[in-house]
């Protein structure tokens, strides 16, 4: 059996990918599923530092089986390969802005997850809204570069697709006016550009305030359990679980 392959991607930088795919690996990790990574930003790094530093962490902790990739030099097809025969699950981490590499990671993508902060601002990465009408008018450079990488695909392994989620980050309970438009816009952006929208995660220090101890609320048991860690364990869960992965049944 080859792996489920998981790509995070938004050309737009910070809207949660690393984030997201270190909680997905910890998540995928506590179903006791094997999991592969790969890093492709080349320069930030993040989910490398982020592996890195649980690697330091003196608790038993499973890690994934981890590539950082430094240089597109044709290293990330053979470390792909590898995973790809040896893990349940590979996960990889694109950086937020349009390269060789994160575009090729596209088409290999089962799933591909693209996180979005609530705003307009990174709705327009993904399609071009007329703000009079509340419509969307047209797809995106990114829109079409996942379209393109879609095609791809379908040519490289014989029709298969490429479930698109796009799942909204930093979700707060404030400012329910802008949080209705927005819903309103990503039902029709979904229809237009063939993805699925799911709700993510909310807008929570725990987050971020785990990253230096290379942990995740996955990690975390007993009385270290917050309300607030609990609830994004929760968000963790339902995010895995909309992925609809065949190895989660094994
Ligand atoms: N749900 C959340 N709640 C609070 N903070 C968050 C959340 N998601 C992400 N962040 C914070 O937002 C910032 C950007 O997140 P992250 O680095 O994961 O984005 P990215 O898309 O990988 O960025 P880049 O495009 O630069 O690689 C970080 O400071 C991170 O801690
Ligand atoms: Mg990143």
């Amino acid at each position: 059996m080859t792996a489920h392959v998981i790509v995070l991607g938004n050309e737009k930088g910070g809207t949660g990918k690393s984030t997201a795919a270190m909680h997905i690996i910890a998540g995928l990790l506590d179903h006791g599923l094997n999991v592969g990574s790969l890093d492709l930003d080349l320069r930030q790094g993040t989910l490398s530092r982020y592996i890195e530093n649980r690697s330091k962490s003196d608790r038993l902790l499973k890690s994934p089986d981890h590539v950082r990739i430094i240089e597109d030099n044709g290293h990330f097809q053979d470390a792909f390969d590898r995973l790809k025969e040896a893990e349940d699950v590979v996960v990889i981490d694109t950086p937020g802005h349009h390269t060789d590499l994160g575009v090729l990671a596209h088409s290999l993508a089962d799933t591909l997850i693209t996180p979005l902060n609530d705003s307009f601002i990174d709705l327009d990465v993904l399609a071009r809204v007329d703000g009079e009408k509340m419509k969307i008018q047209s797809p995106s450079h990114y829109a079409e570069t996942v379209w393109k990488q879609r095609q791809q695909k379908m040519l490289n392994q014989k029709g298969a697709h490429i479930d698109w989620i796009v799942m909204r980050n930093r979700l707060s309970h404030l400012d329910a006016r802008n949080k209705r438009d927005m819903e309103i816009l990503l039902d029709e952006m979904s229809k237009r550009l063939g993805c699925r929208i799911v709700p993510g995660f909310g807008e929570r220090v725990i987050y971020r305030e785990l990253f230096l101890k290379g942990l995740t609320m996955m990690d975390l048991s007993g009385a270290e359990l917050s309300m607030s860690h609990l609830a994004a364990r929760q968000e963790v869960r339902t995010l895995i679980e909309a992925m609809n992965l065949s190895c989660l049944d094994k």
